[in-house]
């Protein structure tokens, strides 16, 4: 309880001072036991499932491939800031067009991103509200 509190109260004041979803400023927590034969993550964490922990309200619709880019030790989302995204995503939504290093002037996604998916870009990078 006392920790849903401080979630809550978290995501609220991020809310009110950067405007962003909470999820791009708290911790990720690390996935606890082996991903082997457990690939369909939301199968269990959708909070259908009685006992286990359902993943918070703005994971809606992400799919379980990405899951470990965030919760796997090491992962991109438990090592690194990514920036807010600057720019409108409307129209824009074929970021690796873009972003892959091969267009001049444009700012190129590190090596690590190899792989992924346009779609999940935004759940690391907001837009800027
Ligand atoms: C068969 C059910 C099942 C599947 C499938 C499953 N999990 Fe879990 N997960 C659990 C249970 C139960 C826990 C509670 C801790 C434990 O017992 O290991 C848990 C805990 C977690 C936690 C920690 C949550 C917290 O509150 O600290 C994360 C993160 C997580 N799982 C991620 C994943 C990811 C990512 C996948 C898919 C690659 C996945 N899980 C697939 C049952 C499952
Ligand atoms: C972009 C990064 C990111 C991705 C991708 C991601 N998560 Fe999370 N997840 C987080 C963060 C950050 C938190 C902790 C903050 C929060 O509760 O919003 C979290 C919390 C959780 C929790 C713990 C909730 C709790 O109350 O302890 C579970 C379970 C979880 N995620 C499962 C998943 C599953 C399943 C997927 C794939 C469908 C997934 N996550 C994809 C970042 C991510
Ligand atoms: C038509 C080209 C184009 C597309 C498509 C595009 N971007 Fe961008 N992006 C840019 C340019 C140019 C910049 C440099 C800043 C600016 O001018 O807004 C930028 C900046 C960024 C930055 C900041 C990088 C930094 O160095 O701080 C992020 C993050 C970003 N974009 C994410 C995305 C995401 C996520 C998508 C897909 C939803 C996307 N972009 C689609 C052209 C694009
Ligand atoms: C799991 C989280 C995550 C996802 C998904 C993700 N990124 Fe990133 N991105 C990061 C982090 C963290 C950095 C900071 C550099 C690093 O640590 O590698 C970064 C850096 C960048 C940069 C360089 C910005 C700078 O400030 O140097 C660009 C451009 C970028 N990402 C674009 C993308 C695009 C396009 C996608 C989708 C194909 C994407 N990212 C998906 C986490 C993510």
């Amino acid at each position: 309880m006392k920790r849903l509190l401080s979630v809550t109260a978290g995501s609220i004041l991020l809310m009110a001072v950067f405007a962003v979803p909470a999820f791009a400023q708290d911790a990720a927590p690390i996935t606890p036991h082996e991903i082997e034969g457990k690939e369909a993550c939301s199968m269990c964490h959708s909070g259908a499932m009685e006992g286990m922990p359902a993943a918070p309200a703005s994971h809606e619709g992400w799919a379980d491939e990405s899951c470990q880019t965030c919760h796997a030790e090491g992962s991109l989302g438990q090592t690194g800031t990514a920036a807010a995204t600057p720019h409108e995503i409307e129209g824009k939504e074929a970021c690796s067009m873009c972003h892959s290093g091969a267009m001049e002037g444009m700012p190129a996604a590190p090596a690590s991103h190899e792989g992924l998916k346009d779609k999940n870009c935004v759940m690391c990078h907001a837009p800027k509200a």
